[in-house]
């Protein structure tokens, strides 16, 4: 079975999609791993990390994204026939092994949503709506994954800010969590809440199969130098304190302006520029995560 990763922060900017778009291709390129990225963002950030805008516009001309797995399961059509395997492109940025599933900038109807598990409620008899929406999120992205995850060594998510519904269903269906962060109090709260709502998360699944997911570490993505690299060293010693030690990337990321450029190239920074600081940092923190996994 694949190992599944979500790449998490409440906090918006911090580096997500990033890290999961390097990481995967590093893991693909440089280790010989077969990976899928999953793209549950509606920026569609590590979409077009991966892939063109036109490229991106014709796959979703044929519908051939995420959004259509949902509807499947959110609005079900006896007209699609499509499986998740007609939606993966292999092959991304010419690295064999790298696949990714199209994201969307519309993933969802949140009222259909709402309706449709309205409708499970009164057809149960079920009193307990919160049951019913709590299974339905614990089981969204795992059905969605099931039929490949024995495909991949890894299934690697990029999540939106915040805390919506494909990010708890992602959770759910994970077996780590990878946390970047800037050095900075603000972000170091968006790694708070997300503990808790965690926690939380599992306490309202208890009554199920126990969801186990773990943190497999937090990276940090760092920035300036000088006077502002000792501010971060501040408040990353504050981290060290919350946190165990093996929660914590020995690797950091730096700020490069390359990881920013190679966006625009529509490939990660690994590829695009790979004897870059970036690039390099991302290899070696690559190196790191396949050693902190059991
Ligand atoms: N190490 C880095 N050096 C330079 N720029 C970076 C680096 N990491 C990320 N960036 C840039 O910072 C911006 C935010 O990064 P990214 O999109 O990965 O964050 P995010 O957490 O996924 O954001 P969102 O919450 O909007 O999904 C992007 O423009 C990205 O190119
Ligand atoms: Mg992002």
């Amino acid at each position: 079975m694949g190992i599944v990763i979500s790449t998490v922060n409440m906090k918006g900017g911090v580096g997500k999609t990033t890290l999961t778009v390097n990481l995967a291709t590093c893991l693909a390129k440089n280790h010989g791993k077969r990976v899928l990225v999953l793209d549950l963002d509606a920026q569609i950030s590590a979409t077009l990390s991966l892939m063109s805008p036109h490229d991106f516009a014709k796959t979703r001309k044929k519908r051939k994204t995420l959004t259509y797995l949902l509807d499947s399961i959110i609005q079900p059509n006896p007209y699609n026939k499509l499986t998740i395997h007609d939606l993966i492109c292999p092959s991304i940025c010419n690295v064999e092994g790298l696949e990714l599933l199209p994201g969307d900038i519309e993933l969802y109807d949140e009222y259909l949503v709402s309706e449709m598990l309205h409708k499970q409620a009164i057809e149960q008899n079920a009193t307990d709506f919160e049951k019913i929406w709590n299974y339905f999120e614990r089981i969204l992205i795992q059905d969605i994954l099931d039929p490949v995850r024995n495909e991949y060594d890894f299934i690697i998510m990029d999540c939106a800010p915040g805390y919506n519904l494909l990010t708890r269903s992602g959770i759910a269906a994970s077996d780590y969590y990878l946390l970047p962060a800037r050095p900075e109090p603000l972000s170091i709260v968006g790694m708070q809440l997300l503990e808790r709502r965690i926690a939380k998360l599992k306490e309202s699944h208890q009554a199920e199969d126990e969801l186990n997911i773990h943190l497999l570490g937090v990276v940090f993505i760092l920035s300036g130098g000088g006077l502002l690299s000792r501010y971060y060293q501040q408040v990353m010693k504050r981290v060290r304190e919350d946190f165990e030690p093996h929660h914590l990337f020995q690797n950091s990321i730096p700020m490069d302006v390359n990881v920013a450029k190679a966006v625009d190239m529509f490939m990660p920074v690994v590829i695009g520029m790979p004897g870059s600081s970036g690039a390099k940092a991302f290899a070696k923190l690559t190196e790191e995560f396949l050693t902190k996994l059991p």
